[in-house]
């Protein structure tokens, strides 16, 4: 029979100027893989927040175990056997994966009196977990030399240590590769064999239909449907999530390749760690055509898309664009030659976070006659972009263009960066790892996008991680392993699969 643990009831949240959570009422039962899935600001975050004590609602209350709990803080959400791996890790970075795992629950040896923190214990107790769970982790590896998924597994190990029965994870899968993900499935799976009871909020439906038990589904802030996975049909729970049928292949003409706009001959580039990263690799991009990138991460694929946007110096090779060689020139060369790029790292490449969103649109031609002249700032450029990119690409936000780009979901950040990027109206688009961490719904919008860009004639890069994706919208792949371009291809000549032994660096050499 189900039992409940944890009773949302009619859960009320409001920010300035937005409803995030509204009367949401749902039962979660003991032992389950209980999914929570909705598009990017459908109010996801904020309700697990609530019962990680993170926000107190502004109406409704939480039930755990069957009794009403004002959770007011993580600590007393802990001491309710609740845990949460958060969307952006929480890890001391120059610490080993023990010392995070035990941190404030140290066991303590005492000598002559005296308490000391039993390392040698904690690192045994750490390995067992580990063991017990098939999380794989060296408990004397310091968390900032390790992988992404490591540092996913001590998060989970950090929950197991403080015997957490209820596991919140927020987006686990965004930051994971293929290979990483399905690992992780199976984790969530075994931790539900062991008897704990999983909140797993995520867009992809995939991952749901793999392992959900039941999955609530969430569109702006409301509670659309509760559904049984197993007779659900994923078409039904996009359709619910959006409001509307959404195609899982982007539509496109065939393409029109015109004159070659990009052209790299044996680039060389070095990564920060001083290693070749890109090993003399040749390839050209015409007008009107989409070159993907396929490739497992960490093969050069970061190395390939700064050099050629300028934010990564080359060491040996050229990059021409439209005749002109821009090698090693400039990020504001670049822009004037007519790059415009769409980078992974959002945060800290992509937008000032403190700007507001209309802030954010002029970056990169900030101090052209468009924007500024004698040093008088144009805002009425400023508002009227602002609006139309807003109003054009559904950027939503609290406080329109006056929002500090910070509070903006991260769905919307990445919207607001290809407005900025692809009104340019540049000869060369760059997108990097372009739908990332986004919902259904608008990982079809940036693939129109892009096809968008291509049929208005420019030459677009894109590389990607997701070979769905690289499928969808390549005219010619080329895969990356190691630095070098193992094959290259018209995407119609390969299947997935023939991509895969590339990409593993098997596929007979072209
Ligand atoms: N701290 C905050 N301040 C203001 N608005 C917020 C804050 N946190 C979330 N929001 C807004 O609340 C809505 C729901 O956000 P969130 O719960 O993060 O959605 P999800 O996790 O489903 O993507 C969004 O519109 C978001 O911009
Ligand atoms: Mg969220």
């Amino acid at each position: 029979m189900a039992e409940p643990i944890v009773e949302f009831r009619h859960i009320t949240k409001k920010f300035p100027g937005i409803v995030a959570n509204d009367d949401v009422s749902f039962t979660v039962n003991k032992g389950e893989i209980f999914a929570v899935l909705g598009e990017n600001g459908a109010g996801k975050s904020t309700l697990v927040s609530a019962l990680f004590g993170m926000y107190e609602p502004d109406g409704g209350e939480i039930l755990v175990r069957g009794k009403p709990e004002r959770i007011t803080s993580p600590r007393y959400a802990g001491t309710l056997g609740i845990g949460m791996v958060h969307q952006h890790f929480r890890l001391v970075s120059n610490y080993t994966v023990a010392e995070n795992i035990v941190l404030g629950l140290e066991p303590v040896r005492r000598v002559c009196g005296i308490p000391f923190v039993d390392m040698r214990k904690a690192n045994r107790d750490v390995a067992a977990l580990s063991e017990r769970y098939g999380l794989k982790v060296s408990p004397d590896d310091v968390i900032e030399d390790m992988s992404v998924a490591a540092m996913q597994r001590v998060e989970i190990l950090k929950m197991l240590y403080r015997e957490a029965e209820i596991l919140i994870f927020d987006e686990p899968t965004a930051v994971l590769t293929p290979q990483e993900i399905d690992a992780f499935l199976q984790t969530v799976k075994t931790l539900r064999d062991s008897g704990k009871t999983i909140i797993l909020i995520t867009h992809k439906l995939r991952e749901i239909k793999a392992v959900a038990d039941r999955c609530a589904i969430m569109a702006r802030g409301k509670l659309v449907s509760i559904l049984d996975v197993k007779t659900a049909s994923t078409d039904e729970m996009a359709r619910m999530m959006v409001g509307h049928d959404i195609s899982f292949t982007t539509e496109k003409a065939p393409a029109k390749f015109g004159p070659v706009v990009l052209d790299v001959d044996g680039l060389t580039v070095k990564s920060a760690a001083g290693y070749e990263a890109v090993k003399g690799v040749s390839f050209q991009v015409h007008a009107g055509e989409v070159f993907a990138v396929a490739g497992v991460s960490g093969n050069g694929q970061n190395e390939l898309a700064d050099s050629v946007a300028g934010l990564a110096e080359v060491s040996s090779g050229r990059v021409i664009l439209n005749g002109h060689d821009i090698t090693n020139a400039t990020v504001r060369e670049h822009i004037t030659a007519g790059v415009a790029y769409i980078p992974e790292d959002r945060h800290n490449v992509g937008l000032v976070l403190d700007f507001t969103l209309r802030g954010n649109f002029p970056l990169r031609l900030y101090d052209t006659p468009k924007y500024s002249r004698k040093s008088i700032i144009n805002y009425k450029e400023y508002n009227e972009q602002s609006a139309r990119l807003q109003e054009q690409y559904d950027i939503r936000s609290s406080q329109g263009g006056e929002t500090i780009v910070r509070e903006m979901s991260g769905g919307n950040q990445q919207k607001a960066i290809i407005a900025r990027e692809i009104d340019m109206k540049t000869p060369l688009i760059i997108f990097m790892q372009p739908t990332r961490g986004l919902d259904a719904g608008a990982v079809m919008n940036v693939r129109k996008y892009i096809i968008a860009e291509r049929d208005r004639g420019a030459a677009v890069l894109l590389i990607s991680l997701d070979l769905d994706e690289i499928l969808d919208c390549a005219d010619t792949i080329g895969v990356i392993y190691s630095g070098k371009m193992s094959k290259i291809a018209p995407a119609g000549e390969l299947t997935a699969e023939v991509i895969g032994e590339y990409m593993m660096g098997v596929g007979k050499t072209a």
